[in-house]
């Protein structure tokens, strides 16, 4: 464990990938106490410059020795350069918050989204992994229903927008919507099939049992940060031809009976939620409007039509703030005040 200072030593690691530079703007709004920071990325991106709390931080190359001498060290460039990073900086004296799906579901490895399970945050903290960004945005809102009304199934389906597939799928979904609008044909080198004016129900790859690796996720992830692995998770996720933020749609159904007005109330008493539901003024959560917040939006909440025990919700979140930098940065927040921050 890092000892209390006043001022933190932070690596970035994959800095200019669309997480990474959230990452470097969160520490800012959120006045992390930052000493030196180090931007780190592969030797293609050497010598290109970050803004960073007003000046620009040049990007070096990922090393063995880049976690020398510094105190937490913020993962986001893939599973592969977790795996093999991530143990280096812990023995290099760091806390490694990592992004990637290399250690959550290790078993003495803390999977934690802030609002719902801070003290799975064990005393060592070395690596500390931050979940897959669809389950950050749904237990943030099953965990209030949980604790009030026991959980017992939950059915979502997943509208997520491509920046969960980085930058480069960023490009693809544009590139796609100009040459298809200018009558041109597609170039597909992200995705199988055409993303611009389509939706594909695969993310991640398929796994033996007929559910992708993401919809696995969720149904893993759920249970570790939830404590409870007897709730049963059936997801279906769906890419969608949306630059930012991801939507899903919940229903749950639960051991105990439930209120709708009681449950609106739950929600927009919990910790990261904000409760956008006046569908008489058209208001409801939008992805468009999640974009650049942290919080996780919950709209469209109904009741079961002939059970008082199932409730219908949907949830919006930045998928790069509150499912990946954001959530990053509030672990390592978490680090700071069980140091005493
Ligand atoms: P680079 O820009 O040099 O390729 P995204 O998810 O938006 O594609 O970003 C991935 C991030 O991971 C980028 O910062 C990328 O850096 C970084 N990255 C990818 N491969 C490596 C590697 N071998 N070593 C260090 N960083 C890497």
């Amino acid at each position: 464990m890092i000892d209390k200072k006043e001022n933190y030593d932070i690596a970035v690691v994959g800095a200019t990938g669309a997480v990474g530079r959230r990452i470097l703007a969160t520490l800012d709004e959120r006045n992390f106490p930052v000493g030196r920071l180090s931007a780190l990325a592969s030797v293609r991106s050497v010598g290109q410059m970050l803004p960073f709390r007003g000046r620009m931080i040049e990007v070096k190359e990922l090393r063995e020795n880049s976690f020398v001498g510094m105190d937490i060290a913020l993962f986001s460039a893939g599973s592969s350069i977790s795996k093999q990073y991530a143990p280096i900086a812990v023995k290099s004296g760091c806390v490694a918050i990592d992004n990637s799906s290399a250690w959550r579901m290790e078993k003495d490895i803390p999977l934690i989204v802030p609002e719902v399970n801070p003290s799975a945050l064990g005393e060592k903290c070395e690596i500390i992994a931050n979940p897959n960004c669809s389950t950050i945005q749904m237990v943030v809102a099953l965990k209030p229903i949980h604790d009030r009304y026991r959980v017992r199934k939950v059915f979502v389906s997943t509208y997520q927008s491509v920046s969960g597939s980085g930058q480069k799928a960023i490009e693809e979904l544009k590139h796609q919507s100009r040459n298809i609008l200018n009558g041109k044909s597609v170039q597909k080198d992200i995705y199988p099939h055409q993303i611009a004016f389509n939706c594909l129900p695969h993310i991640d790859v398929f796994m033996e049992n007929g559910y992708t690796k993401e919809e696995m996720k969720m149904v893993n992830e759920t249970h570790k940060i939830l404590g409870d692995s007897t709730i049963e998770v059936s997801p279906t996720a769906v890419r969608v031809p949306v630059f930012n933020s991801h939507s899903e749609a919940v229903s749950v159904e639960t051991e105990l009976p439930m209120n709708v007005d009681e449950v609106k109330d739950v929600f927009s008493s919990s910790p990261g939620i904000s409760l956008v539901d006046n569908p008489e003024n058209n208001e409801y959560p939008l992805a468009v409007d999640a974009c650049g917040k942290g919080d996780v939006f919950v709209g469209r909440v109904r009741g079961g039509l002939k059970r008082d025990n199932i409730i219908n919700f949907w949830v919006v979140s930045d998928n790069l703030l509150k499912g990946a930098a954001y959530n990053a940065v509030q672990i390592a927040e978490l680090v700071l005040k069980r140091l005493g921050n």
